[in-house]
């Protein structure tokens, strides 16, 4: 299994759930919890959305932004975030790109991305950190929400795979191979530290948010 093939299926389970990706957000408290941790989160600026989904976070950091442009491969969810954002001021630039080859043509603020950065391949990591820090004006920061090792008992996970991936399923019974990566908070500052970015990882439940500002003389 190589990795272009997981990535290729990973977007295709994205595209082809879309209808359904909101279903945990209705139900789970741990997630309306976090929904609203945004509120104390250093947000500001031109904002930078990596991977918005359905856009379940865009209205919020619209709230507190001077711009907001969000990212996503997938149209079938970029339509659902849109209709969720038509009457967010201010209004929000989507664009549909992939994220392992999209290169951000400006800085931002702010660069935010929740439940992605389990979806990046380790190998792909410090190229993906490296994208990040590109994106930030001087002085911004990023700002990441995920789950952490827990998550891992709700998931069916494949062992001994050269890429860490689960199995998901939906409602039709299709079956898809995603990477998932179940960073542990504090290993995941210090690999973070070690490539240069200061950085404040929490834990919030089974999630962690962070917060990141990259090396001296980049993005500064
Ligand atoms: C777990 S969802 C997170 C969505 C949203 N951030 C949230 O927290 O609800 C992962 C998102 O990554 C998107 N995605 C998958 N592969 C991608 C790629 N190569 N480039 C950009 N987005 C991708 C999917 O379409 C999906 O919306």
């Amino acid at each position: 299994m190589d990795d272009d093939a997981l990535l290729t299926e990973q977007l295709a389970y994205y595209r082809a759930g879309a209808a359904a990706y909101d279903r945990p957000y209705a139900v789970r408290e741990d997630l309306r919890e976090l929904l609203a941790a945004v509120d104390g989160l250093p947000i500001a600026g031109d904002v930078l959305e990596l991977a918005c989904g359905t856009g379940q976070w865009t209205p919020g950091l619209a709230a507190r932004a001077r711009s907001v442009t969000a990212v996503d491969a997938a149209a079938e969810v970029l339509a659902l975030a849109r209709t969720r954002t038509a009457s967010a001021s201010p209004a929000v630039r989507f664009v549909e790109a992939d994220l392992f080859t999209w290169q951000p043509p400006r800085r931002y603020d702010t660069v935010f991305f929740a439940f992605w950065l389990s979806h990046v391949p380790p190998a792909r990591l410090p190229a993906f950190w490296d994208t990040v820090a590109a994106a930030l004006a001087p002085g911004g920061k990023a700002i990441f929400i995920d789950d952490g090792p827990a998550a891992a008992a709700e998931e069916d996970v494949l062992a001994d795979q050269p890429v860490p991936a689960v199995v998901r399923r939906l409602d039709d019974g299709s079956r898809y191979r995603v990477v998932k990566v179940f960073h542990d908070a504090r290993v995941l500052a210090d690999g973070l530290a070690a490539l240069g970015w200061s950085v404040r990882v929490r834990t919030v439940g089974g999630n962690f948010i962070g917060v990141a500002e990259p090396p001296t003389g980049v993005g500064r």
